[in-house]
């Protein structure tokens, strides 16, 4: 499929105003995308958790204009008009424009709130481009005459989301979605997620994400500025192997309910990202002490108790603890006497691998 699929045929109907609503989950990664080529597409495919708590809400309102020339609209995060969050939306639109040849015509309104604390140091990006692109998709939906199925304008508003921000496009569905194309994994597209197509095993099911809090502040390097510095990075191209590989073996991991190997996977992928970041050129280390402290004291502890407990890590200080959901009481009794301390004013929330979006 090229990219050329989502252009729009000719919309048929009008549509003065209106409002539509769509909550939409954060995602984990399993297997990372780290680098890009351009328009969005990724250096290599990757996979993901969806989860369930960690949620944007976005109502988009929309009303005809006069004028075509250029976009308007006004963003309110929780009420609060966020002129500062305008740059990266109207690079959005410019970027869906051919795909959403209305956008011109509408003032828009986005209100968007996250179930998330307010700058937690959780990316509000894959959740809050994801639920802006099914705002769009249900508008255009609106507007075609041609009954779209519901598949495709998954297809499309993932496509969309992913032009937002790369990881968004996994946070449509679940329980695990794969965005970029693999050779083993059927019907995975560099232009959109899909969910995974294979069996997995109950060991998966519900699994649980707490995510510790340890730095909420602002990242010192954006994920854009990291991906770019793989480009002519001296390990980029055995990095794109190795998450082939990754993906590759997570397939019968995922089917077998291999704990162990899913841990050894899991934590190594996010130890390579964050060793990328570090051996960049400039160099930068997102991870902070306490991340380090939390880290070896998972292992300490999965040593001890044989526990099945393991971590993952985004681009970003906070660590992601991931675990069955036959061992929800004894982490988290673990988390409460051991890892709050290192969590920035003891703050952690606690998240389970969930189904995507939804409209409301
Ligand atoms: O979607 P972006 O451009 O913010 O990149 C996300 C990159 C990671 O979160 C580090 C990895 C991933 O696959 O989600």
């Amino acid at each position: 499929m090229v990219e050329e699929h989502f252009i729009p045929e000719k919309y048929t109907k009008s549509i003065e105003s209106g409002s539509f609503t769509w909550s939409s989950p954060s995602n984990i990664a399993l297997v990372k995308y780290w680098g890009k080529k351009a328009n969005q597409i990724p250096e290599n495919p990757s996979i993901s958790f969806t989860l369930d708590n960690c949620k944007t809400t976005t109502s988009l309102s929309f009303s005809k204009k006069e004028d075509t020339t250029s976009f308007a609209f006004e963003v309110f995060l929780d009420d609060e008009k966020k002129d500062d969050f305008k740059p990266k939306i109207e690079t959005f639109f410019k970027r869906v424009e051919a795909y959403l040849p209305f956008l011109k015509e509408y003032h828009f309104k986005i209100e968007t709130s996250n179930t998330f604390p307010h700058s937690s140091g959780i990316a509000s990006s894959a959740s809050g481009m994801s639920a802006l692109a099914l705002c769009l998709m249900s508008l255009e939906k609106e507007l075609s005459n041609t009954n779209i199925s519901e598949e495709n304008f998954i297809k499309k508003a993932s496509f969309l989301a992913r032009l937002g921000s790369g990881s968004a496009c996994r946070s449509l569905e679940g329980d695990l979605v794969v965005w970029g194309s693999h050779d083993a994994i059927k019907g995975s597209s560099d232009l959109f997620g899909i969910k995974y197509p294979y069996q997995v095993h109950s060991n998966f099911k519900n699994y649980q994400d707490t995510i510790l809090l340890v730095d909420k502040g602002e990242k010192q390097v954006s994920s854009t500025v990291g991906h770019n510095l793989m480009h002519g990075h001296p390990f980029a191209q055995e990095r794109f192997k190795q998450a082939n590989k990754n993906l590759s073996d997570l397939i019968s991991i995922l089917k077998d309910g291999d704990l162990d190997k899913f841990i050894a996977l899991v934590e190594s992928e996010a130890l390579t990202l964050h060793a990328m970041m570090m051996a960049s050129m400039p160099y930068f280390i997102l991870m902070k002490p306490n991340t380090l402290k939390i880290i070896n004291k998972i292992w300490e502890y999965r040593e001890k108790s044989g526990s099945k407990v393991c971590f993952t890590l985004d681009a970003g200080a906070n660590v992601h603890v991931l675990y069955p959901e036959e061992e929800v009481n004894k982490v988290l009794e673990f988390i409460q006497n051991e890892l709050v301390a290192y969590c920035q004013n003891g703050q952690y929330i606690c998240d389970v691998i969930g189904l995507g979006a939804n409209k409301i």
